[in-house]
């Protein structure tokens, strides 16, 4: 074995060590980026509320403004937009059955008046929570027409399980008929 000069390894140990601290630095600082995108991201939604929040006074709903009882239902906006409006509350939803066009993307105004409730219309995926005090807004597209039922998916109360309503598809041209001048369309029984 020939012996190792010693200024080799002298030199040799100064380039890992270098290599060590950069790496050592270049580590600190990928924590350093994580732990400040964690601070500013926590204090960002601790202070901001999520986008598109609407609010709405639980107090007044059934006295003015667009929850109001004959406001509710499915009407067609005068730019041919469906609009479904309603409100959950123990232990019903206002209107108990809906009745929307097939094929036509539907959106969805819905709030509560008490607790917060579930809604969620069977085989789509339109399910959303209503919490009183928000406007929960959603569009939904219904591809065949028949009847879907719309639970109350949230535990709201003792009459949690019989809280549910229903929702009818019916053709495109039906409804449009049923919704000329501006009217509120549902499926409730008189
Ligand atoms: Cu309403 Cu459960």
């Amino acid at each position: 074995m020939t012996p190792i000069d010693s200024g080799t390894v002298h030199e040799s140990e100064a380039v890992a060590v270098r290599a060590e601290r950069r790496w050592a630095i270049v580590v600190v600082l990928i924590i350093a980026m994580l732990v400040a995108t964690m601070v500013f991201t926590s204090l960002h939604w601790a202070s901001m509320p999520p986008s598109r929040v609407e609010t709405v006074d639980p107090r007044t709903l059934h006295i003015s403004g667009e929850f109001v009882e004959n406001n509710l239902g499915t009407m067609l906006d005068a730019d041919g937009k469906v609009v479904v409006r309603l409100i959950a509350q123990r232990y019903a939803f206002e209107p108990q059955c809906l009745v929307v066009p097939a094929g036509v993307p539907v959106t969805f105004r819905a709030t509560s008046t008490d607790a917060v409730h579930g809604f969620v219309v069977d085989r789509t995926n339109a399910n959303v929570m209503l919490i009183p005090g928000f406007v929960a807004t959603f569009t939904a597209t219904f591809d065949k027409s028949g009847e879907r039922l719309m639970p109350c998916h949230e535990y709201c109360g003792t009459g949690h399980q019989a809280m549910w309503g229903r929702v009818q598809v019916i053709a495109a041209d039906e409804f449009r008929a049923k919704a000329k001048d501006g009217a509120r369309v549902n499926c409730v029984s008189r």
